[in-house]
């Protein structure tokens, strides 16, 4: 198969863990005769620099024109601290997924036995967690008028949804229940708001469609806890962009590093793939970023342009590194593996190049064409 894909590295560790992701697509294209072309084109604190505009229109043009988006990561500090600045990398992102009508979220959060110490919630509480959320991502709060008064004392952030917005994320929400557990809970704040009786309401006459599927409604302060004290009682989590931005964060601390989840956006025409973690400017240019986040969400990009056997072969190479433990300093901050060995390991496990029996004396040696 061939297919076009946008690459947008974006900021700070965005242009090396997406190396990786790239790597690993393209053992995937040499193992199962696929032909991945790339166009890399900017977008973020970059493309402030170089063009003034965080989003320039043949980025956009770009993105309209291929097959799916593969994306690093936004934001420079340099725009966090100053809240008067009239660009920021962010209104980028935010721009793209309006102009590509990129409305449904999709986080998954896995728990990797491997791993399961680096979270802060205690081990038995872990085991088994696997939920996903769908966050709806181009309505709300986020895309509402927002206004300072003239005099800089108030300002106006409205949040708007159509029943349209909310009918379509949550069909994509309950036929992805079918596939798994057939649980869904909506997560929203419909004790005091208005957008959120929307959503209930829209949301209790579509399950009457899904009969088959077992739907739940909580409050969006009643989860934030829930994800904590219980998350084995998720399966499906439904949301609007604000509180999935939220809980999709807090979420992401039991999969022990927020450097290994994954995420995509699908929309109208086409659909973009990125990590959840940030820009993390602390660690760009160091090779010491977890690249796990960018491949898995590479492995998702795989399974939109259903080839499932080579997402699944992707995953199991992700699995295999932690089994192995070549972690990377997120996860290990002694015995450490560099951004570009672990996406090395994981590219010659796809072309099996390297076997699951792994010698451990070589392994001490972090020489992945020893192994
Ligand atoms: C995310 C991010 C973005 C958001 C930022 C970078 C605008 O936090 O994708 O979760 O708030 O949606
Ligand atoms: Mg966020």
């Amino acid at each position: 198969m061939k297919k076009n894909i946008a690459v947008i590295n974006g900021d700070g560790i965005g242009p090396e863990v997406i190396a990786q992701a790239v790597r690993v697509l393209n053992a995937v294209a040499e193992r199962y005769k696929h032909q991945f072309n790339y166009t890399y084109c900017l977008m973020g604190a970059g493309a402030i620099e170089q063009t003034g505009n965080p989003l320039p229109d043949e980025t956009i043009e770009i993105c309209l024109n291929s097959d799916a988006i593969l994306f690093g990561a936004i934001g420079d500090p340099k725009y966090d601290n100053n809240p008067s600045a009239k660009v920021r990398p962010e209104h980028g992102l935010l721009k793209l997924r309006k102009s590509l009508q990129l409305f449904s979220n999709i986080r998954p959060i896995i728990t990797y036995p491997a791993v399961q110490h680096l979270s802060p919630l205690k081990e038995t509480q872990l085991e088994g967690v696997d939920f996903i959320i769908f966050r709806e991502l181009t309505g709300g709060i986020y895309f509402g008028k927002k206004e300072t008064s003239p005099d800089g004392t108030q300002a106006i952030d409205e949040s708007i949804y159509h029943v349209s917005e909310i009918e379509r994320i949550a069909h994509i929400a309950f036929q992805n229940a079918r596939l798994r557990r057939k649980k869904l809970t909506l997560i929203d704040k419909s004790n005091v708001l208005e957008t959120s009786r929307l959503w209930r309401k829209v949301v209790q006459e579509i399950a009457q469609q899904y009969p088959d599927i077992a739907v739940n409604y909580m409050y969006v302060d009643n989860a934030a806890m829930q994800i904590i004290i219980n998350p084995k009682q998720f399966d499906v989590i439904l949301t609007e962009n604000m509180f999935g931005d939220i809980i999709s964060d807090e979420a992401s601390v039991l999969s022990g590093s927020l450097g290994m989840l994954p995420s995509a956006s699908y929309g109208v025409c086409t659909a973009l793939f990125e990590p959840i973690h940030g820009s993390y400017p602390q660690a760009a240019g160091k090779d010491i970023a977890n690249p796990i986040g960018a491949i898995l969400s590479a492995a998702m990009m795989l399974d939109y342009f259903q080839m499932h056997e080579e997402a699944n072969r992707v995953r199991q190479g992700v699995s295999w590194t932690l089994q192995n433990k070549f972690f990377t300093k997120d996860i290990d901050p002694i015995n450490f593996y560099f951004t570009s060995t672990v996406g090395e390991l994981i590219s010659d496990y796809v072309i099996h190049k390297i076997t699951d029996e792994v010698n451990q004396e070589n392994v001490e040696l972090r020489k992945s064409t020893i192994i």
